[in-house]
């Protein structure tokens, strides 16, 4: 799927961006649905969804999986560019592990939520909460990835996400 010789498309650029901004969104906006959550296991009268702002965090999760599963079907079909070569190996090896993972949390968070939310299970809940230990790490290795690669090693990694492929 790797290959040296293309760049991201403008669809693949405004998915990644996309969904990045919709995962912040995620980080900002939990606390209404993390109370409504634990009325409800509480078992304490539950105010409306609708009135919570809860359903925000159910929405927003719900459209990155969309989105997700779009940009691994348009990954599939158009390919990626290589992590350049002239890195050493592990370099790599961390570059593609960071991105593998990123596309396991953006499709299993909104899983585990959903099983949470919508299947009243509280063990989903805390594995869910529990997961931005990992996450956000991992956000922040791949962001930091991102910089080094254009201010210190001064590759076109991080241009070839802003700017798409001419064909
Ligand atoms: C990539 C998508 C998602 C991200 C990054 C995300 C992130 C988060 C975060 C950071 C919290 C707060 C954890 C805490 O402070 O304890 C949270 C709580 C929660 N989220 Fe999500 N979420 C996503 C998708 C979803 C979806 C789609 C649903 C439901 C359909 C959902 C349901 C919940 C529930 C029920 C809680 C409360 C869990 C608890 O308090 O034990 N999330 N989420
Ligand atoms: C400030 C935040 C971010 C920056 C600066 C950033 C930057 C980048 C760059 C430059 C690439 C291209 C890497 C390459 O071509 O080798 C990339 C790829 C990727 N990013 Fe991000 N990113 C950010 C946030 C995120 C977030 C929040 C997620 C998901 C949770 C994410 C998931 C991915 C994935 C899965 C890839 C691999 C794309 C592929 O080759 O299939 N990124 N990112």
């Amino acid at each position: 799927m790797a290959n040296d010789s293309i760049g991201y498309s403008g669809l693949q650029i405004t998915l990644h961006w996309l969904i990045a901004a919709l995962v912040l969104f995620q980080f900002v906006f939990h606390e209404p649905i993390v109370q409504a959550f634990d009325d409800r296991i509480d078992g304490d009268m539950p105010v409306p969804v609708e009135e919570t702002g809860a359903w925000l965090h159910v929405v927003g999760g719900v459209i990155i999986l969309i989105l997700a599963l779009i940009r691994i079907t348009v990954r599939t079909r158009h390919g990626v560019p290589a992590v350049p070569r002239e890195h050493p190996a592990l370099l790599r090896w961390i570059a593609l592990a960071t991105h593998y993972l990123l596309y396991g949390f953006i499709i299993g968070m909104p899983l585990v939520g959903a099983a949470a939310w919508f299947g009243g299970i509280e063990a989903a809940g805390a594995i869910h909460s529990a997961a931005r230990f990992i996450l956000v790490p991992l956000i922040l290795v791949h962001a930091a990835g991102a910089l080094v690669e254009h201010f210190v090693l001064r590759t076109n990694v991080l241009r070839r996400m802003l700017v798409p492929e001419k064909r």
